[in-house]
């Protein structure tokens, strides 16, 4: 992981070469500005189509060994080439965006210096990228818990404090949520309710339906699919329906609203939902039980996930793009 290496990767994330009509590039959908995410419940798409998840958060995103809400891609390379390629995200076709790059003379120049080919490889091309994205880390010094843990005790309020006592106690998130990532990088269904999007709006019907295409479901499945579900289209073990991986904690604050598919729109939501329990589901975790928080408690929570945030969000200016010039 260069410097070189990392600031190319930084310029191709920002590069709409790397889609299919040059309109959207990764930043597109992981704004700076949005936690590096797209904060509406369902990401925009590529132009003419709707995705069907919310966009994850690529901060932090260098230390889960499984990418994606379902966990169905394993390196930030492959999810790269995977996203670039996606034909509701960037749509691209992998022969004609490494044509793309090799028109660029300071690509070609920089490429040629970092992986030492003779032109552009659209492989090297998602390595770069990786490298750029695992730098996109939150800083410790700026991170409340972080402080605290490092042995500053002013670092969280006497609210913070008690909601991570209930973090780890009373509510028991931790069952879920440990480790430095706060994510046990495992499955679990919740019960998180339909986004009712998929109801009313022919666009989102084609994507879910287009996915489940995708993802190889029985015909069966496939014309009764009223649902996402998650981990199954991995495995096929109906056991896995509705299972989603834990995601981070970390940055919430800059990064609502939360879940697969964005329907819960606040912190506050997110406790209410699992204060009752969490919602239906046939494969719901037998950990979501019902928690009897009062008010206080809910509020002191709420207060302990603000506390995993940086202190301001991580912002980077736009690169300069490179021109593309004719070969003589
Ligand atoms: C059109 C919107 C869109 C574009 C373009 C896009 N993404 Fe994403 N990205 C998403 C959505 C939505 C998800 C969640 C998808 C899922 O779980 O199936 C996601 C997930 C990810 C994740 C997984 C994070 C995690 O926690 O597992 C990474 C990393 C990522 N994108 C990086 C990229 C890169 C790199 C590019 C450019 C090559 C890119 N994305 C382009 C919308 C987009
Ligand atoms: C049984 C495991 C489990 C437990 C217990 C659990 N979570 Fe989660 N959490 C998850 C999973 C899995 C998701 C993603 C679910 C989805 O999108 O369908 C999630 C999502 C979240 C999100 C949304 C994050 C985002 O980026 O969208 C927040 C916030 C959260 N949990 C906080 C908590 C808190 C606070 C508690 C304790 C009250 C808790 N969790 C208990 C597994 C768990």
């Amino acid at each position: 992981m260069s410097d070189e290496k990392v600031e190319l990767g930084k310029k191709l994330f920002w590069d709409g070469r790397l889609s299919g009509d040059g309109s959207t590039a990764c930043v597109a959908c992981h704004m700076p500005q949005m936690g590096w995410a797209f904060t509406s419940p369902i990401s925009r798409g590529y132009p003419g189509t709707v995705h069907w998840r919310f966009s994850q958060t690529v901060l932090n995103s260098g230390y889960y060994t499984k990418l994606f809400w379902e966990g169905n891609v394993n390196s930030l390379e492959q999810q790269a080439k995977a996203a670039a390629t996606g034909a509701v995200a960037g749509n691209g076709d992998e022969s004609m965006m490494e044509m793309q790059l090799r028109f660029v003379p300071e690509y070609v120049e920089d490429f040629q210096n970092i992986f030492g080919t003779p032109w552009p490889n659209i492989e090297d091309a998602w390595k770069a990228i990786a490298a750029f994205q695992r730098t996109l880390v939150s800083d410790p010094d700026k991170v409340p818990f972080d402080r605290y843990m490092n042995g500053d005790e002013s670092a969280l309020s006497e609210s913070q404090l008690r909601g991570m006592e209930l973090f780890e106690g009373k509510a028991n998130c931790v069952a879920c949520h440990s480790g430095p990532l706060l994510s046990d990088q495992s499955f679990h269904a919740l019960g998180v309710p339909n986004n009712s999007l998929f109801e009313s709006e022919p666009l989102y019907q084609i994507s879910h339906r287009w996915q489940q295409y995708q993802k190889g479901v029985s015909e069966d499945v496939y014309r009764t699919a009223n649902e996402d579900m998650g981990l199954y289209y991995g495995t096929k073990d109906p056991e896995n329906k509705g299972k989603f991986r834990t995601p981070s904690l970390r940055e919430l604050k800059y990064t609502a609203p939360y879940m697969h598919n964005g329907t819960l729109a606040t912190l506050a939501d997110v406790i209410d939902f699992y204060d009752a329990g969490g919602g239906e589901h046939p494969n719901k975790s037998s950990l979501m039980q019902p928690l009897g928080l009062d008010e206080k408690e809910r509020e002191d929570l709420v207060a302990f996930l603000e506390a995993l945030s940086m202190d301001e969000p991580l912002l980077m200016d736009s690169p300069a793009l490179p021109a593309s010039v004719p070969l003589q």
